[in-house]
């Protein structure tokens, strides 16, 4: 099995492929509102600060354990310990969850991007996208668009299909993001959206708990931590590759990415003088009215709708990578079988989530739509756990000089932090995390 396994075809292939995980539509729905709600450069420092307590460590291991085992995600934490194979089989059902909304949401992207291509102006933005996405019809039949185009790009592989689309839409998505945030910094007004999304805001800090909390619930979801994804991906890794520079270089990329976003979304919102918002909200009602009456708003519209669905495909792909590793590694598969299953299944799953905005909005499950519980059990509850027993997996399980034989390539690189990462790796991460876990139900 081992010799047939695919690999990148180099570092960078999966700098790229990893950073598009990382990269989605969190960056850009989510990060430069909280960070504007958080107290603004208050939250930026709690972030990096977490970025290390969290995102390095987490990320480190993940990868380590992939590249190791060199297998999916159960399989791999299966080579740890046979019974901590679960971990990998609460990864693949994190995966699974995300999948089934993150579709849905790519479908509507790609209905938006259309839209302005075609032209401008919907009048009402709230009453637009209500009627749209209730529909039983066109958003279902988009969301199996965005899936075809994630099941092709995973089909063909993962140096001919994930690297090399990576290594395209990547830095493509830079430039648009480039892009936009110059266009938006250009608007008049435009300190006003920078002020709210950097300015230091001690003041409006109400409990340095809840701008720790979302610090790190960000993280985790900004970096694709706990999903099996970095196992995954860090499966296809040469023996040679150096883990932590990678993972110190693909967290970069994600800040970048997060900054660059609150700058492309929120001085354009302030200069219309509207309030800014998060997730859909911000996407599909707020920055749609932006559009409609700035200059040029119609063809930055088209650039900034584009910028989201690269950065949607990038982040599904790697979802969709760990279930395929899985039934073609463990189930023995071929991998269009398997693309073809899972493609069938998320298509179901999807359609449910999508419906569930419209003629299923009924079927509740614990009080939410099928479309918010799902996000609910990824986001809440699958990744926080996966990623605190990944911890005391790495940690406890394998054991630090285990994991730090295979991120020091057997030695041959140095591993100068090797005692801060044991000691952040067993408690402080396990702490953060379970703090994290056991706060946001309050
Ligand atoms: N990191 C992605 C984002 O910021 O949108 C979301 C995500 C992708 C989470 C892949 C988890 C994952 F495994």
């Amino acid at each position: 099995m081992q010799a047939e396994r695919e690999s990148w075809s180099g570092k960078f292939g999966f700098i790229m492929a990893a950073a598009g995980s990382a990269i989605g539509l969190g960056n850009i729905w989510k990060f430069p509102y909280m960070a504007g709600t958080s107290g603004g450069a208050v939250f930026l420092i709690a972030y990096v600060i977490f970025l290390f307590l969290l995102g390095v460590p987490v990320m480190t291991a993940e990868i380590s354990v992939g590249r190791f085992a060199g297998m999916n995600a159960v399989d791999s934490c299966r080579r740890i310990s046979e019974k901590w194979e679960f971990v990998g089989w609460i990864g693949l059902a994190g995966a699974f969850a995300i999948l089934s909304y993150y579709s849905v949401v790519g479908g509507w992207v790609i209905k938006y991007a259309l839209k302005y291509l075609r032209g401008i102006g919907t009048g009402d933005t709230e009453a637009y996208f209500n009627s749209f996405v209730s529909k039983t019809g066109e958003p279902v039949l988009l969301h199996i668009i965005f899936l075809l185009v994630c099941a092709l790009i995973v089909l063909c592989g993962v140096s001919a299909g994930i690297e090399r689309v990576s290594k395209i839409l990547l830095p493509l998505l830079f430039v648009l993001l480039i892009v936009t945030a110059a266009f938006s910094l250009s608007l008049p007004n435009a300190e006003e959206g920078v002020r709210f999304f950097l300015v230091p805001k001690l003041s409006e800090v109400n409990g340095w708990g809840s701008v720790c909390l979302n610090a790190m619930g960000q993280v985790f979801f900004s970096l694709s931590l706990g999903m099996g994804t970095l196992i995954t991906y860090g499966s296809y890794l040469k023996k040679d590759s150096n883990i932590r520079s990678s993972a110190y270089t693909i967290i970069a990329l994600d800040s970048i990415a997060a900054v660059l976003s609150g700058f492309a979304v929120m001085p354009a919102v302030f200069s219309v003088g509207l309030e800014p918002r998060s997730g859909p909200g911000l996407l599909f009602l707020t920055l749609p009215a932006v559009f409609d009456s700035v200059p040029f708003g119609r063809w930055v519209a088209v650039a900034f709708f584009l910028l989201v669905l690269l950065a949607a495909v990038t982040s599904a792909i790697s979802l969709m990578e760990v279930l395929i590793a899985f039934l073609t590694g463990r189930l023995g598969m071929k991998r269009i079988s398997a693309v073809i299953l899972l493609t069938i299944v998320l298509g179901i799953t999807g359609a449910i989530s999508s419906l569930s905005n419209g003629i299923l909005s009924d079927m509740l499950i614990f009080g939410m739509t099928f479309f918010d519980f799902m996000s609910f059990l990824s986001d809440k509850i699958i990744m926080p756990i996966g990623g605190l027993l990944m911890c005391l997996l790495v940690g406890y399980v394998w054991g630090i000089p285990a994991a730090a034989n295979e991120i020091s390539n057997g030695g041959k690189l140095p591993f100068r932090g090797k005692n801060l990462f044991s000691f952040v790796i067993r408690y402080v991460s396990p702490a953060l995390i379970i703090i994290v876990f056991v706060s946001s139900f309050f």
